[in-house]
């Protein structure tokens, strides 16, 4: 399947292994030990102003594991037919994103932390950062399904 022909019922909040431990707990993520994808490249969001909104661009193939490893945020998914908001507040929920989803990630708390895993190292040209392009892409990529 192209992966750009992906809609939002493809991304989806999965949890994540906990070690629970009164002095503060652990959640792991570790190549070979989940369903996703490979991890290749991490980073994180902190410091986000309040009001900022990020995101605002889709990915023609990479992967991701978004967290809200502190504080929460919501992100809106769109695949240009349908949209939904995630919102994430627990450091052991990772919501995937797959490729050829628009998102933007709005509503930061205060001291939020975005922790992102992702499939690839970083690459501009994998972005699509004009809604207008991201709309006639993937409207050529379903019609032609
Ligand atoms: P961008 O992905 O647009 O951030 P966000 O979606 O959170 O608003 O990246 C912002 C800037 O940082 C952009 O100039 C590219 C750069 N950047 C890297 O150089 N490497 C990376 O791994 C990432 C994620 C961004």
């Amino acid at each position: 399947m192209n992966k750009l022909l992906y809609d939002i019922h493809n991304c989806c909040v999965v949890e994540l292994p906990r070690i629970h431990n009164p002095a503060g707990n652990i959640t792991i993520v570790q190549n070979g030990q989940h369903q996703l994808f490979g991890i290749k490249r991490v980073y994180y969001l902190y410091d986000v102003p309040g009001g900022s909104e990020r995101g605002g661009h889709a990915h023609r193939s990479l992967y991701q594991l978004v967290i809200a490893a502190s504080g929460s945020f919501d992100v809106i998914l769109d695949d240009a037919r349908n949209k939904k908001i995630v919102n994430l507040n627990r450091p052991y929920f990772g919501l995937l994103i797959v490729p050829g989803i628009w998102r933007e990630i709005v509503n930061f708390s205060s001291g939020a932390i975005c922790l992102v895993l992702a499939s690839e190292k970083y690459n501009a040209d994998d972005y699509i950062r004009d809604y207008c392009v991201f709309k006639e892409t993937k409207n050529l990529y379903v019609d032609r399904s």
